[in-house]
């Protein structure tokens, strides 16, 4: 059948996007797949079908792309896709939803409060401690997102959020290992642990820094690894995801897992996490994009 390469899109992460997509796109016409790349941004989704395409990859990232939306269309058009279904997307786009849910279940998460402009910094310092980090609970790549250390970057911060959505959060800054968990199919890949030489890894340090350090294997033992890929896959497997996702966790000094989010169309430029933690699986790009389209949800 023919392929749609999802890419581009109207999100915040479009430029991470098109990486993606080109990737992507390249790995599948290696592999003889009949695929070209299709923008949302320029292109009606409703064109897909009479453009003849019976598939599509999505490698968007972020609103209108990630977060249910584009799953919807493609659902109302009964094209089979890659990732998560509509439920999972939107609740894995939300990290306030996402964290109701995996405190429901028991799975360890960083302490937040939702915020707004009367919000009050006595009180959110108080039960949060410094630093602490203020995001949008819907955004990605850590846009829109700071680590503030006094009141005085409070009001900059949530401005800052707010520009991106109109749910805010601030959450506890949690210091430690910073590790992802890949999940290709229903299978967690080996972790992948992250060195920054800055304060965070934030957008720079993802794809611009060339001195983020990447460890996989995680260098963590194996016991403590084997446990931490098993949370990761309940924290999928309770959002609903489907197909692939990437979870993102900290690890503190105590070896307490604190678990971030999960990305429910994870980066695939040549900086990225799941193409790191496949090749270590013995997974190469080409067949780790052809497996999370065999994967496509129907
Ligand atoms: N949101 C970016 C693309 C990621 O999770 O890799
Ligand atoms: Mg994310």
């Amino acid at each position: 059948g023919k392929v749609a390469v999802l890419l581009g899109g109207r999100s915040a992460e479009r430029e991470i996007s098109l990486k993606s997509g080109a990737a992507v796109l390249e790995a599948l016409l290696s592999e003889g797949v009949d695929a070209y790349p299709f923008d949302p941004a320029h292109q009606p989704m409703e064109t897909l079908q009479q453009q003849g395409f019976n598939r599509a990859f999505i490698a968007l990232h972020g609103r209108y792309g990630e977060d249910g939306s584009v799953q919807g269309a493609l659902e109302l058009m009964g094209l089979p896709y890659t990732g998560s279904g509509v439920l999972a997307s939107a609740l894995a786009m939300d990290k306030w939803r996402t964290k109701l849910i995996w405190q429901a279940v028991g799975i360890s998460t960083p302490r937040y409060l939702i915020i707004d402009a009367q919000s009050d910094f006595d009180e959110v310092a108080a039960y949060l401690d410094l630093p602490l980090i203020i995001k949008p609970a819907r955004e990605g790549s850590t846009i829109g997102l700071s680590k503030i250390e006094s009141k005085k970057d409070f009001s900059n911060a949530y401005q800052l959020a707010a520009q991106h959505d109109s749910i805010v959060l601030a959450e506890q800054f949690i210091e430690g290992k910073e590790l992802t968990a890949a999940i290709l199919g229903e299978t967690p890949l080996p972790l992948v642990r992250i060195e920054v030489t800055g304060e965070l890894y934030d957008y720079h340090a993802k794809y611009v820094a060339n001195d983020t350090r990447y460890f996989c294997p995680s260098g963590l033992p194996d016991e403590l690894s084997r446990q931490l890929q098993a949370q990761a896959l309940q924290a999928h497997r309770i959002l609903g995801c489907a197909g692939w996702s990437r979870v993102d966790l900290i690890l503190d000094k105590n070896d307490q897992p604190y678990f971030l989010e999960t990305n429910t169309s994870p980066g695939m430029t040549d900086h990225s996490l799941v193409p790191m933690a496949a090749k270590v699986a013995g997974i190469p790009f080409e067949e780790l994009v052809v497996k999370i389209l065999a994967l496509s949800y129907v």
